[in-house]
């Protein structure tokens, strides 16, 4: 086998599989079954620290050579994994200040999984070290196809610490970003309470403050904290490629935002993500318990899109599920099992969104430890569990059939750091720039519509916006000046707030006030955040939520409170919402709009979705309910292709 860099023209699956915890005789059969299954790829080894070198410098290659073995010459692809994520207990024993930090001080402990710091520069040489190991020994290994580093960066709430790392760290970073102290105090508004320092080593991480730090220090806080991740991961990165050509990637994970995924996503080969629809609704959809109970055993009918959508985006396209949820998970609030037919489901809509391949956590569930009760392929007895027959159903399904990124008509930009300065300044107990954003998406969704999700850096060209007839560009809290240039320039339509450019790249208000855009002929002169109970009525229905800005503007209003305030305004092919819509109006909108630029919508059935590859018209049916499809009947947990 050699390494293949090629996208591949059709889509593969596979499975996530730790031969260090079973028995060695075992793996030839589980290497066979998987090929008979018609898996091709077989992730292993990214929690495998703790086995590859038991004491400092003591190195076991000999299971792991012959687990690659065994895996390749069955006909597996490997998926290779640097083991970062679990430091073995010595680790702490030679650097004992490697753990990171919560908020309140203490050091995290050793027990679990993700117990370091990014800023520990020890230990990122130890993790280096051990993917160069890995890569020298691995590298040329031709049944290792890809490589993983690391797992899940973000996961357990690990991306902020506030050890005496991350605070060495943090003052080294801001003497890059500011030229001197002064033009920091200056940048961060250090007059207010007396604030000021004198020179950098004076300044903290921004916790235990006695009340709220300032929201320049947060963003500045931020900021370094998602370098470090991406310095970290590129670490290891540079490390494999001395050794290895293969492709390198990191699983991403669902609504994990504290990290800038599109900055990580330049210095991958390709990226993937983890997605565990039913564990997802119950713990980060923000979906009432009415939503909650409809879709329990199908997963929110757009959340996983979302990210398909989101994580195409961030980098060069090229993107995988890399986990997918088999049967019920062990970590969510309540864990029912999938609907039969969801498993076939979840992948073939991953597969309409671009996914190169699909592959399934776990192989088999594990009787010891913390997952136990989180299902796999197998049972811990190695009887098939109910998604096998699903599994097995697409394998042959998937056959010869095209891989399509597809071509959306319609864009919406989603950007790290206004998530941040979302979460640094809310201005209310229920706004999040994610809520608002997955809001916009969800009304897209709902009118039928195919969505590709940009990060800024995506836009920084003419060209690809110009391809878009509609861009949705809501919550983007500071925007350069370059992003402004390129959307009021914009071929399409762009709809712009609310709150655009609503602050500085150091969390101040600008003057003169936002959103300073010459074409919109729009200023928000205030705002005001609304209290859940209090929601304000537009006059064609539906409410303003949680957040609304007061406009000075001549520009045409398309749509206005019951009292006249304008909310969505319109001035040629740009257009500003002034405010956080409800769905009945996000969707009145999305068909006003789109109806402007001439983008057909239609209205989807409750729980259905579709996808157009520019192949194929995919139909997936999330209710609990039949529902009629382009003159087809499709059942819950249904796919119609067409
Ligand atoms: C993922 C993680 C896996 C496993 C899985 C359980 O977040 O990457 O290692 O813990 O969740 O659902």
């Amino acid at each position: 086998m050699t390494i293949d860099l090629t996208p591949p023209t059709k889509p593969t699956l596979g499975t996530c599989y730790y031969p260090e915890q079973w028995p060695k005789e075992q793996w030839q059969n589980d290497a066979h079954q998987m090929v008979e299954l018609g898996l091709t790829w077989v992730r292993i080894a990214e929690f495998s620290w703790g086995v590859l070198e038991p004491t400092p410098g003591e190195l076991c290659w000999q299971w792991l050579d012959e687990a690659i073995d065994v895996l390749g010459q069955a006909g597996l692809k490997v998926v290779l994994g640097t083991p970062s994520a679990t430091p073995p207990r010595w680790m702490l024993d030679k650097w004992p200040d490697m753990l990171a930090t919560d908020n309140s001080g203490h050091a995290r402990k050793f027990g679990s999984r993700r117990h370091y710091c990014f800023s520990h520069l020890g230990y990122r040489e130890e993790s280096v070290r051990m993917a160069a190991l890995m890569a020298k020994r691995y590298g040329n290994n031709p049944y290792v196809q890809a490589w993983q580093v690391d797992n899940e960066y973000g996961c357990h709430d690990t991306t902020y610490s506030y050890s005496d790392a991350a605070k060495r760290g943090f003052r080294v970073w801001l003497q890059q970003n500011y030229a001197n102290i002064n033009v920091l105090n200056e940048a961060w508004g250090n007059v207010f309470w007396s604030m000021q320092y004198n020179n950098f080593e004076q300044i903290e991480l921004p916790n235990a403050t006695v009340t709220e730090a300032n929201p320049a220090h947060h963003m500045a806080y931020r900021r370094f904290s998602s370098d470090q991740v991406c310095d970290f991961n590129l670490a290891q990165v540079q490390a494999i490629k001395t050794f290895s050509k293969a492709p390198v990637s990191h699983n991403f994970m669902g609504r994990i935002t504290d990290f800038d995924h599109a900055a990580m996503a330049q210095n991958l080969d390709f990226v993937t993500w983890d997605s565990y629809p039913l564990g997802f609704l119950e713990d980060r959809v923000n979906a009432t318990s009415e939503h909650q109970r409809q879709y329990d055993r199908q997963g929110d009918p757009d959340f996983q899109a979302f990210h398909h959508d989101l994580y195409r985006g961030v980098g060069n396209g090229r993107w995988w599920v890399m986990e997918q949820q088999p049967g019920p998970v062990n970590w969510a609030p309540y864990n029912p099992a999938p609907l039969a037919g969801m498993v076939r489901l979840w992948s073939w809509e991953a597969l309409a969104h671009g996914a190169e391949a699909v592959c399934y956590f776990r192989w088999r569930q594990a009787p010891f430890a913390q997952e136990q009760m989180h299902s796999g392929l197998l049972r811990p007895d190695s009887s098939l569990a109910p998604c096998y027959a699903e599994i097995c159903q697409l394998a042959q399904e998937i056959e010869c059939f095209p891989i399509s990124k597809g071509k959306a008509d319609v864009a919406l930009v989603f950007d790290y750091t206004a998530q941040w300065a979302w979460e640094i300044q809310p201005h209310a107990a229920n706004t999040s720039y994610f809520d608002l954003v997955f809001d916009c998406y969800k009304a897209l969704r709902k009118q039928g519509l195919s969505v590709d999700v940009l990060p800024p850096s995506a836009l920084e060209t003419q060209e690809v916006c110009d391809q878009y007839k509609v861009l949705w560009a809501p919550g983007l809290m500071h925007m350069t000046q370059c992003l402004k240039d390129i959307l009021v320039h914009a071929k399409g339509h762009v709809v712009w707030g609310p709150r655009s450019a609503a602050k500085t790249q150091d969390m101040a208000i600008p003057v003169p006030l936002p959103p300073n855009i010459d074409s919109l002929k729009v200023t928000v002169h205030s705002c005001e955040s609304l209290r859940p109970d209090r929601p304000i009525a537009l006059d064609q229905g539906g409410y303003v939520i949680n957040y609304r800005e007061l406009l000075d503007t001549n520009a045409n209003v398309i749509e206005q409170t019951m009292d006249g305030e304008p909310v969505l305004i319109q001035h040629d092919k740009q257009l500003y919402l002034a405010a956080w819509l409800d769905q009945t109006c996000w969707q009145r909108v999305v068909k006003s709009v789109c109806g402007m630029a001439n983008v057909p919508t239609l209205d989807m059935p409750e729980g259905v979705r579709c996808r157009n590859t520019g192949t194929h018209l995919f139909w997936f049916n999330y209710d609990n309910k039949h529902h009629d499809v382009s003159e087809q009947l499709l059942e819950p947990g249904g796919v119609l292709i067409q």
